[in-house]
């Protein structure tokens, strides 16, 4: 995994265009982008249903690049492996779908993989400062989970910024992912805020040009 000085681009491909995936792919590779965002939706946990491990695999045997699978869906401890032996590199669960959280951590780092913990908008930042020296990355929505295509939340830079203070003292090497609404227009003053990892989806798939895009977001991030 990265240093977490380093900014990371993560590409999300819920809004790519699945019949031509291996050329977006290729032009997110080309792009530069380190990452590749996995949003996995069960229709429970969030109301929308995405793809599943068979897509991970896919996508696994396409590319090299780190696979960091954001799992939206009630009972995630079920299916980690499954995700886990498909390919992900960083499996991210709910806290609000999690009631014994530590245990959640300790089975995905008993895999071997890197552990994310991610929370919606309205959960407050307090619901997990005490698991921040045992994650590596966590994920705070800019968006309520469910779709791509939102506006990002203004309100979640004030917890970005909190998490960030948080880090300093507990984890400096912890990892602040946003996904939601991020676009060339916000992206700077969102990492300026503490982000290091930045999921988008729409605003680079929607793109006449993906490579193009991917570079725009890496320029402005500087990397
Ligand atoms: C929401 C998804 C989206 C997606 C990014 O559940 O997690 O946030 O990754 O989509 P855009 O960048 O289009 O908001
Ligand atoms: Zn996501």
């Amino acid at each position: 995994m990265k240093e977490s000085n380093n900014l990371i681009l993560a590409p999300s491909i819920l809004n790519s265009n699945f019949t031509n995936l291996y050329s977006q792919i290729k032009e997110i590779e080309k792009g530069g982008a380190e990452w590749i965002h996995l949003d996995i939706m069960d229709g429970h946990f969030v109301p929308n249903i995405s793809f599943g491990p068979l897509i991970v695999q896919t996508v696994n045997s396409i590319t090299d690049l780190f696979l960091d699978a954001h799992l939206m869906i009630d009972n995630p401890e079920k299916f980690i492996e499954m995700f886990k032996d498909a390919g992900s590199d960083l499996i991210t669960i709910h806290i609000e779908v999690c009631d014994n959280i530590h245990k959640s951590i300790e089975s995905i780092k008993n895999l071997g993989i890197s552990v994310g913990v991610s929370l919606n908008p309205d959960t407050p930042i307090e619901k997990i400062i005490d698991i921040v020296p045992y994650v590596d990355l966590v994920l705070i929505m800019t968006v309520f989970p469910g779709f791509g295509g939102q506006e990002f939340i203004p309100y979640t830079l004030d917890k970005v910024k909190k998490l960030k203070e948080i880090a300093g003292k507990n984890n400096d090497k912890l990892l602040i992912q946003v996904d939601g609404g991020i676009t060339i227009e916000n992206i700077r003053k969102i990492a300026d805020a503490g982000a290091n990892v930045f999921v988008v989806g729409s605003a680079i798939f929607h793109q006449p040009n993906i490579e193009e895009a991917v570079k725009k977001f890496r320029n402005i991030l500087g990397i």
